[in-house]
């Protein structure tokens, strides 16, 4: 992937900072896309031609804003990258309407209005890319995170949805299914993560490739299970 202009959500850290960095470092123009203007300053202190957008895309009104009044600008690339995740069992007092509503509106209802505020530069002239940052709860659900999981098999439907609407030629819709990935999300839990590093370079890999979609790693064997036993599937996540 070079000379093309890529906007990245949640680029100012774990996969999208990675990501950001690889990708211009290899001759991309990259706009980064976060809600903490500290933390794109100390991106574009690394990589000064990178752009920044700051935005807080749970905020419902900042993503209309956004939508309304439009971006202008040559565009190839959307990397639908940004993401929370809460880590309460349903029942538990600290899963709030508040956080569920910011969860639900930074996991799906942003990636979902950014692509549509972005189509026409993404479809101008040339095939656009759409790149949706999944994660393998789109296949078999974590017990303590219930809105998360339900995000990533939305987001998971949508690029679907998209793909029946555009063909390939015009609009390419990647789905990414990372392992556990070593980042600000997965800190103090886990085993096995694999580097922001590591998952940018398969996500580049696939970008590169013309696949639908990418199961990194432990995600594989995840699809396999959820689609063949998906009652060990969930047990597994759940662990
Ligand atoms: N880490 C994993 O094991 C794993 C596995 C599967 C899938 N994923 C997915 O991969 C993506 C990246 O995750 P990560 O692990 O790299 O997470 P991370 O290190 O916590 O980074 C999340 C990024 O999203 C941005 N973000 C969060 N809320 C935002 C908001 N309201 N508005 C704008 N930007 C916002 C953050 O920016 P600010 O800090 O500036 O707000 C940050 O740049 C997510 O979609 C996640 O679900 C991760």
């Amino acid at each position: 992937m070079q000379n093309k202009r890529i906007l990245i959500t949640g680029a100012s850290s774990g996969i999208g900072r990675a990501l950001a960095l690889k990708l211009a470092a290899s001759g991309n123009e990259i706009v980064a896309l976060a809600r903490n203007p500290q933390k794109l300053k100390a991106l574009v202190a690394e990589n000064p031609a990178i752009e920044t957008i700051a935005l807080d895309l749970a905020d419902p009104q900042a993503l209309r804003d956004f939508a309304d009044n439009g971006w202008n600008g040559r565009l190839d690339v959307l990397i639908n990258n940004a993401g929370v995740q809460d880590q309460h069992r349903f029942d538990d007092p600290a899963c709030s309407a508040e956080v569920m509503i910011e969860e639900a509106t930074t996991n799906l209802v942003a990636p979902i209005v950014l692509t549509r505020a972005l189509l026409p530069q993404l479809l101008e002239g040339k095939t656009g890319t759409v790149v949706n940052i999944v994660s393998a709860l789109a296949f078999a659900p974590k017990d303590n995170a219930a809105c998360y999981s339900a995000t990533k098999a939305g987001l998971k439907m949508f690029s679907a949805a998209l793909r029946a609407q555009f063909p390939p030629d015009r609009l390419r819709v990647l789905d990414i299914f990372p392992p556990l990935v070593a980042t600000a999300m997965t800190k103090g839990r886990g085993k096995g993560k694999i580097t922001p590093e590591a998952a940018a370079d398969a996500i580049i890999a696939a970008l590169d490739g013309s696949g639908e979609r990418a199961l990194i790693g432990s995600a594989r064997v995840i699809a396999v299970l959820s689609a063949m036993v998906p009652g060990l599937a969930t047990k597994l996540m759940s662990r």
